[in-house]
């Protein structure tokens, strides 16, 4: 082998190296598109699970006695998750209280300041976090000024339609906040 012939050797290994490390770089970006495609379409109804409901059929305005007391119903709706859809899945529950002759109020169950569920107490008239005590009034505000909760329940759209059927735009917000901001 000659003085000569050792440069140009190297040359074309280093010529060889770069284009097998350009080919390995390629055919790993032509492997990675139709991965990507494929875990975008697999969780995309995972995404869509955490969009807003519309509107849901609660009730009927039959099952709400006009005594000014809140009747607890659980709020269902279709869902689909990464691979299953369901008809009526549970996506949270609300108070509903009769105001008149077709108006009805609806307050999310959750409790504002951690988020436990609260309960409705007839013999206080007052609903209670069982967790850290805050009450509410029967309208959803806060009874008690030491309560930790910030803020009162969360009121909630309400629709009755023609047919006396009562439907609730149901809706989370973030706990431990004064203020009523939507959970995204
Ligand atoms: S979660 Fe209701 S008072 Fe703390």
């Amino acid at each position: 082998m000659s003085m000569q012939s050792q440069p140009a050797s190297a040359k074309s290994g280093r010529r060889s190296f770069f284009k097998g490390a350009f080919a390995v770089v390629i055919t790993g970006i032509a492997a990675l598109v139709p991965s990507l495609a494929a875990f975008f379409v697999l969780t995309d109804p995972l995404r869509r699970a955490g969009e807003s409901i519309s509107s849901v059929r609660v009730t009927s305005l039959e099952a709400l006695p006009n005594d000014g007391v809140p009747r607890k119903f659980p709020v269902l709706a279709p869902r689909t998750d990464a691979w299953n859809k369901y008809a009526d899945a549970p996506i949270g529950a609300v108070y509903l209280r009769r105001t008149g002759e077709r108006s009805v109020e609806a307050l999310n169950v959750v409790c504002p300041h951690a988020g436990c569920f609260v309960d409705f107490s007839g013999e206080r008239g007052q609903f209670i976090c069982p967790c850290h005590n805050s009450s509410f009034k029967v309208d959803g505000s806060r009874a008690a000024l030491t309560s930790p909760a910030a803020r009162g329940l969360d009121s909630l759209e309400v629709e009755v339609r023609a047919d006396g059927s009562v439907w609730v735009r149901f809706e989370n917000f973030e706990a431990g906040r004064a203020e009523k901001i939507p959970v995204a």
